[in-house]
């Protein structure tokens, strides 16, 4: 895994290391005061040209394309919000994905399956453990933003956390925006999704990032968009982890999100 991961820099596998304690450490105050942490670097240079000279194919001849209006919570209606409230205000999303039964052997699958980083991922996010889904499509996805698309609207995901790895940087623009902590049990938080709608709201984040770099954010509530990609496309890898092994979709959850069913 050495040649894969930066592990000099990120001790993963070290785990009663004082510099991996200290990361953990680190993490866990920035997912809590951001809702979101990264580790730049982590996958190694020559481990992301073999992954892009891998997907660059499939991406271009044999990925999912999907393209869809959309509100932030990819539902027609919410009970309780009237129809025309501006936290239901609609964005664009197309992107192109290679699911996991499309990259075995890889370098990607490797990383993902790897026990030391589900670990370390859940020891930051205070969970008993972590397990690779079961989901033959799912558990490893590769996700393209191309030039002149309107790239990933703003929206809130499904799971809890979600796990980004950037296999490509785009050309320009192709910007991780987030807004941490808009809603909870209590408080839906529908002005400031109103306000993050409209452009008003002081407390979203651009974030930088770097090819290589591992991003875990709360998506549950957090907002979070990429902007639209000029240039070069933007290519980076969805790891789904779960509290529980064995999870899969249902044959209707694999075609809506990839167009088949595995
Ligand atoms: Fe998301």
């Amino acid at each position: 895994m050495h040649t894969l991961l930066d592990l000099e820099r990120y001790p993963l596998d070290q785990l009663q290391s004082p510099s991996l304690l200290a990361l953990v450490e680190r993490c866990r105050q920035r997912l809590a005061r951001h809702g979101m942490f990264d580790l730049p670097g982590l996958l190694q240079p020559e481990a992301i040209r073999l992954s892009l000279a891998h997907v660059g194919p499939l991406l271009a001849g044999a990925s999912f394309s999907h393209s869809r209006t959309h509100n932030v919570y990819f539902e027609q209606s919410v009970p309780g919000l009237p129809a025309d409230h501006p936290a239901l205000g609609t964005v664009q999303t197309t992107n192109h994905t290679v699911c996991a039964d499309q990259i075995q052997d890889s370098v990607l699958s490797e990383v993902y399956a790897w026990p030391a980083l589900a670990g370390f991922l859940a020891r930051v996010m205070d969970k008993p453990a972590l397990y690779p889904m079961a989901d033959p499509l799912a558990s490893v996805n590769v996700m393209e933003y191309r030039d002149g698309e309107p790239a990933l609207g703003w929206h809130f995901d499904r799971s809890e956390f979600t796990i980004t790895l950037l296999l490509r940087a785009a050309g320009s623009g192709g910007a991780f925006q987030y807004r941490a902590a808009i809603r909870s049990p209590q408080d839906p938080g529908y002005d400031t999704v109103a306000q993050v709608l409209a452009g008003r709201d002081p407390e979203v984040r651009t974030l930088a990032i770097t090819a290589g770099t591992l991003i875990l954010f709360r998506g549950q509530s957090t907002l979070h968009r990429v902007t639209p990609v000029s240039g070069q496309s933007r290519i980076v890898a969805t790891l789904s982890y779960c509290e529980t092994p064995g999870v899969r979709f249902s044959p209707a959850e694999q075609r809506g999100f990839y167009g088949r069913e595995a």
